[in-house]
């Protein structure tokens, strides 16, 4: 086993923050040999039954859950901020000739590995990612992630109409490719299949129907696309599916809802959209960032909250603009409390930061396994440095209760902020802060 000492932030069952400002984090392997929490708490209350474990002090610095983003792009790396009038001349002018780009293994294996690690550097200890249409560039991403013990959940893009050359997959071979990756990668380690329709404009209906065949036959395995995102997408979705109710709804007609369903965007929804989302068990991946730089629109969480589906964060990089965790939930502050129809909800510091870590591992189906610190979740945590940049070393000092100094974090913070990373309980070549103290004499006397 091994200790941590430091201030901990960890989320009880009704979503609120538990904060330890002295705390123990001892990891140890479970039964299966994964690497968990076995204990936390006050430090006083639990040095004497851990008497004998070493103990990393790390004073000044807040041990917090691993972030997880609910849905992103590996192959959109070069598309950050690539202006647009809107989504579908951006994907025309910039997604799509970049995508194409992963036809080269080589240009795959690189831009994973820089993906996974500008992921961890930000604090990013779990991604649902799209690959790209190239089967290969999901043994690129999957082969990386393994590689570095991480968490990952990722598919193939299914796209076989609507799409370009060099991005157009085929209908029959595309399915066969799915059912081969989640052969290879579902279940292998820490990683994850998803079915990934790109969304339903770019799929032909013998191509979703037979990603739904999929998804029935293999009930833990998940499934992404994107859904009312913009306007025009919304139209055009509707003219090619008018026999279904929504564009929601198509989804739904080709059972592509259920549990471990995750629809990035869900912005143009009505209160029956919002039903369906309840009742099938999927969730939103609230993207904000994208939605702003897009111009897409603004996610909804009153009614989300009032129909009660399940959301969590996301950085739909490469419409979103940033990699931190730290500007998407600033990004979803905005959206909460300016961005509304109805009268402004204001989102507090521990939603935000729920919605990224245990809300999204709820989202994903994955409670209690990743996105929180209670027992038995496994070690994927960040160590913060409240007083990474000046202006945060003031801020933070002067924090009178847990909201201002997480609000402080939520609205000062960036990637300097992520002093290390631990995934699966070591970490490893990312490990930039230095132990400041190494002791297994916990006796305080
Ligand atoms: N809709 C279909 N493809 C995409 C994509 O790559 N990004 C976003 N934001 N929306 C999409
Ligand atoms: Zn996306």
């Amino acid at each position: 086993m091994q200790a941590y000492r430091a201030a901990i932030l960890r989320f009880a069952e009704d979503q609120s923050a538990v904060y330890e400002q002295d705390g123990l984090l001892v990891i140890g392997a479970d039964a299966a040999g994964r690497q968990v929490v076995r204990a936390v708490g006050a430090y006083a209350d639990l040095v004497q039954q851990h008497a004998g474990v070493e103990t990393v002090h790390l004073p000044g610095r807040i041990i917090a859950p691993g972030f997880i983003d609910l849905h992103i792009h590996f192959p959109q790396v070069d598309v950050i901020g690539s202006p647009a009038p809107g989504l579908l001349p951006w994907l025309e002018n910039y997604t799509f000739p970049q995508e194409a780009k992963f036809a080269d293994d080589a240009h795959a294996q690189a831009l994973a590995s820089f993906f996974l690690d500008e992921l961890l550097r930000h604090g990013v200890t779990t991604p649902l990612a799209f690959a790209t249409s190239h089967p290969a560039s999901v043994n690129a991403l999957m082969g990386q992630a393994q590689q570095r013990g991480l968490r990952l959940i990722a598919g193939k893009v299914l796209q076989d109409r609507h799409s370009p050359d060099g991005v157009r997959d085929n209908t029959e071979q595309s399915l066969i490719d799915t059912e081969s990756l989640i052969a290879r990668w579902h279940g292998l380690g820490r990683l994850g299949y998803a079915i990934t329709p790109r969304f339903a404009p770019s799929c032909s209906q013998a191509q979703l129907r037979g990603a739904g065949e999929l998804a029935a036959r293999y009930p833990d395995v998940w499934i992404q696309s994107h859904v009312a995102e913009n306007l025009d997408e919304v139209k055009w979705a509707r003219e090619l599916f008018p026999s279904s109710r929504s564009y929601l709804s198509v989804y739904d007609d080709f059972g592509l809802m259920r549990e471990r369903a995750i629809y990035a965007h869900c912005i143009h929804f009505d209160d029956d959209d919002r039903r369906l989302m309840r009742a099938t068990g999927a969730a939103a991946a609230v993207s904000p960032t994208s939605n702003l730089f897009l111009g897409s629109g603004f996610f909804d969480y009153e009614g989300a909250q009032r129909i009660g589906f399940k959301y969590g964060l996301a950085s739909d990089v490469g419409g979103g603009t940033s990699f931190s965790p730290f500007h998407t939930m600033l990004a979803a502050y905005y959206v909460g409390r300016e961005g509304q129809t109805k009268p402004g909800i204001s989102l507090s510091p521990q939603n935000l930061w729920w919605q990224h870590t245990a809300g999204a591992a709820q989202a994903l189906g994955l409670k209690g396994v990743i996105g929180n610190l209670q027992p038995g979740c496994e070690a994927d945590f960040v160590v913060l440095n409240p007083a990474a940049t000046p202006l945060l070393a003031r801020k933070t000092a002067q924090a009178a209760s847990l909201d201002e100094l997480l609000f402080s974090l939520i609205v000062l913070g960036d990637d300097r902020v992520i002093d290390r990373v631990f995934v699966g309980g070591t970490s490893g070549a990312l490990a930039a802060g230095e132990i400041v103290e190494v002791s297994n004499d916990n006796d305080p006397s």
